[in-house]
């Protein structure tokens, strides 16, 4: 479709000497209605130069354009000159584009050459990878995809939190009440036990908190009971966390997370005293960031001991000198907006000019719906249970339809998760919304099971219809509406994840392929494939092919499958 855009800016531009090629670009729009053409070209800019009212200039513009080549009609309307692309010229283009380029349709190079680190997931150690975790996971897993489409190089970064003042009172509580074998037994809703009795048994006895501050210490030392343990809590956590990103296939590149940089912090708050920005007050280090209407940035605590934003300036430094990226995407919910600016404007004001490349990437939080239930004990919703329950579900449903179903667990599997994945992908980033199962795992409507039972239909027809697809077919034979509308949609394609990529909204493309699959619906419903006439049916099963790739291709930059059956 874009080349039909090109088309016609460049016949506008023939005749327009004062916009540039881009400018016309820029003010081509796609009509509300199918009856006014494809596209439209406003003249009300060109008013002042012309010195006419803008329907005479579209008139006059639609009178010496020609039509011919990728443009069947020009026809001024009002304000507007309104095209008509040739029909048979955009499905024999897309047709030809997407079985020709098959997995990488709507692949692109604008990110040749360059490298997006997206820090992502990170979620903490001994505490649950909760409902509330998904977001980042699947929000950053599907930027990954994305970035990764069109060519940049990208680093995936777990910042995992296993490091802070936390691991102390876990220390001092697993000494005076814990027990091995009951954490290896359910290691993290254990060591949360653990954690909770802390902090109430800690309200009576304060003297708890010194104990369990001279605990961290020991850590940072390198005490090798205080190391022993730490390291326990974390592989014991990680195993947890594997099996959640098992479910999700999901990987990293690397699990540096704030341990990672308990060495590396010293030379970031050096660097930050030589420039001069390190201010005590009240016995602790700050930035002081007043005039920038923020509160200061805490970068050491009285006992000199170092915080979250401590570790955060020496991962982006340690980022940027290990990866040399173009972009570090942030991908953490809204609540930590201040800390993100706090983070970087403290690194703009030590010097570093890619500072400006650093972008926190915020997402709304997810409730949870009155009534939901959690499996086990406790307030939180375990991830791992959100995914279980959810393909247990789909299970059920396929067998109720169809007791015979072969592959189910892997089926299910990918239907059930592609639903959470799905829904966590349906609304912009930034919006709060509520979990709730139905909505989850309905197969009607705009969910995940829904797209995905499209692209399993694409696959029914062709294993049906068992015969080769050629892009050689007589391409007026998909000129009608319901093929126009699909051809349009799939053409659109790497435009949406062009500026799913610019916006770093992966809904985008959850829309995209919504859009797609309802206009295959249509013309699915209103338009018999597998017909006697073999032109007819050749030129569908083109459609039907051109289809099933984009939506696999779709839903795989959400990081959901495409199941052949469902
Ligand atoms: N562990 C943090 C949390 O669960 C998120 C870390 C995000 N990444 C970062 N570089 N700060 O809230």
């Amino acid at each position: 479709m874009q080349d039909f855009k090109v088309a016609i800016a460049n016949c506008l531009k023939e005749k327009i000497e004062d916009l540039s090629l881009e400018e016309i670009l820029g003010l081509i729009e796609i009509p509300p209605n199918k009856d006014m053409g494809d596209y439209a070209f406003p003249c009300f800019k060109l008013a002042k130069v012309f010195r006419k009212a803008p329907n005479m200039i579209a008139s006059d513009l639609s009178e010496t354009i020609e039509a011919k080549g990728d443009i069947s009609k020009v026809m001024p309307m009002g304000g507007y000159v309104n095209f008509f692309v040739n029909k048979s010229q955009l499905a024999n283009n897309v047709i030809n584009d997407v079985l020709t380029q098959k997995d990488a349709y709507g692949h692109g190079k604008m990110g040749d050459g360059k490298t997006v680190v997206i820090d992502f997931s990170s979620p903490n150690i001994a505490k649950p990878f909760h409902i509330g975790h998904i977001r980042t996971t699947v929000i950053g897993n599907a930027l990954y995809k994305i970035y990764d489409s069109q060519g940049y190089d990208t680093v995936r970064v777990n910042h995992l939190g296993d490091y802070g003042t936390q691991f102390g009172k876990l220390i001092v509580a697993f000494k005076l009440w814990g027990d091995k074998e009951t954490v290896e037994s359910n290691p993290i809703p254990e060591l949360l036990k653990l954690y909770i009795r802390f902090h109430d048994e800690a309200e009576e006895k304060p003297e708890m908190e010194d104990e369990a501050r001279a605990w961290f210490t020991k850590l940072e030392n390198g005490d090798p009971e205080a190391k022993e343990l730490w390291q326990w809590f974390r592989d014991e956590s990680l195993k947890e966390f594997a099996r959640v990103y098992d479910l999700l296939d999901i990987q990293f590149d690397s699990y540096n997370g704030e341990s990672f940089y308990s060495d590396k912090m010293d030379t970031v708050i050096e660097t930050i005293k030589e420039k001069g920005l390190l201010q005590e007050s009240q016995g602790t280090n700050v930035v002081d960031l007043e005039a920038y209407n923020m509160p200061p940035a805490l970068i050491t605590k009285n006992d000199g001991s170092t915080l979250y934003m401590t570790r955060d300036l020496a991962a982006a430094v340690y980022r940027k000198n290990t990866y040399n990226f173009d972009k570090c995407i942030y991908v953490v919910g809204s609540q930590q907006a201040l800390h993100f600016q706090q983070l970087f404007k403290v690194l703009e004001l030590v010097g570093f000019e890619w500072a400006k490349d650093l972008i926190h990437v915020p997402f709304g939080m997810v409730a949870l719906e009155e009534g939901t239930m959690s499996t086990r004990k406790g307030r939180v919703v375990f991830l791992e249970d959100v995914l279980k329950q959810a393909i247990e579900k789909t299970k059920e449903t396929m067998l109720a339809k169809n007791p015979d179903a072969k592959n189910v667990d892997t089926i299910a599997k990918q239907v059930g998760v592609g639903a959470v994945v799905f829904q966590e992908l349906s609304n912009s980033r930034i919006k709060d919304y509520t979990f709730s199962w139905e909505r989850t795992l309905s197969f009607e409507g705009e969910t995940g099971p829904y797209v995905q039972y499209t692209h399993a239909r694409c696959c029914a027809v062709l294993r049906k219809a068992n015969e080769e697809v050629t892009s050689d077919i007589n391409y007026e034979l998909l000129t009608n509406e319901d093929s126009v509308e699909v051809l349009k949609t799939i053409a659109s394609f790497n435009k949406n994840i062009v500026s799913a990529l610019n916006r770093n909204e992966p809904h985008i493309v959850t829309r995209f392929v919504l859009d797609l699959a309802q206009a295959f619906n249509k013309f699915y419903h209103d338009n018999p494939i597998l017909v006697d006439d073999v032109e007819v049916r050749k030129a569908r099963l083109a459609l039907v092919a051109a289809t099933r790739q984009t939506l696999e291709n779709g839903l795989k930059l959400l990081g959901m499958h495409a199941p052949e059956r469902m």
